[in-house]
């Protein structure tokens, strides 16, 4: 059988124990292709960013089985686990959570400085980056002189500035007009959907549904459908 980037098997989180306990992810079997872009879709509050957040590493399931570019998370002990995440790993959250004291490609050079980067070559490639995202002109400014916009393709440079194999996305063209938000998702095809990598994108945004490979519909903590996009842009 073909190997998937991302495997999920009767994946449960619950918040919270006992009598309290709000099931969030009721048992999710999902899987995430490699050489694709899948989206999730599905109403505020199913449990789209629960997750990707389980499937990323920040949250630990309750229960059931995960596998991440064939690795079986679980079995990592927390340091690897760091580790892999931060090699093969790339997102973007909801929030955009720039460090306020960096400039754009300061943060963009992040994951670089992480791997042992030094400074220079690491904010030269994020400059590129930027450029490349329509943001040569602010590359050295603060977070707080950029606009929502903005923000959103510096977090979008950092997560594909180390080429990870798998981006995670949560509405990554929330803040974006139209003509960005396709712009900004035709570098994201072009750069990350390889044969060896794939890419999760969380989306309420219909305007860019024509990128996905495949759409995943989410409802009350369960994936209920899944559609298959011949024709993705
Ligand atoms: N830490 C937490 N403790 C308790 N409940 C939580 C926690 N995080 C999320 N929830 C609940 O889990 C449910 C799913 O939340 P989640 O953020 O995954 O939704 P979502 O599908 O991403 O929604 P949206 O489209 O609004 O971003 C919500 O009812 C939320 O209130
Ligand atoms: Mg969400």
């Amino acid at each position: 059988m073909q190997s998937k980037a991302v495997v999920c098997k009767n994946l449960r989180k619950d918040f919270g124990k006992g009598e309290d306990a709000v099931k969030v992810l009721r048992g999710v079997d999902f899987q995430v292709n490699y050489g694709e872009m899948t989206f999730l879709v599905g109403p505020s509050g199913c449990g789209k960013t629960t997750l990707l957040s389980v499937v990323a590493g920040l949250l630990n399931p309750t229960a059931g089985d995960l596998a991440v570019l064939d690795a079986d998370i679980a079995k990592l002990h927390s340091s690897e686990a760091v580790l892999f995440r931060r090699k093969n790993l790339g997102f973007v959250f909801q929030q955009f959570n720039l460090l306020p004291a960096l400039t754009a490609a300061e943060n963009a050079a992040v994951p670089l400085l992480a791997a042992g980067w030094s400074r220079k070559p690491a904010v030269e490639k994020a400059v590129v980056l930027l450029r490349d995202l329509g943001l040569g002109e602010r590359a050295h400014a603060k977070p707080n002189q950029l606009s929502g916009g903005q923000q959103q393709r510096v977090a979008f440079a950092r997560a594909l500035i180390h080429e990870p194999r798998l981006l995670v996305c949560d509405e990554p063209t929330s803040a974006l007009d139209a003509e960005t938000g396709h712009h900004v998702m035709e570098l994201l095809r072009k750069s990350a959907v390889r044969a060896d990598r794939a890419v999760l994108v969380v989306t309420h945004d219909s305007r860019i549904y024509n990128f996905a490979d495949r759409i995943a519909y989410m409802n009350d903590g369960l994936i209920t459908r899944i559609e298959e996009q011949q024709n993705a842009a």
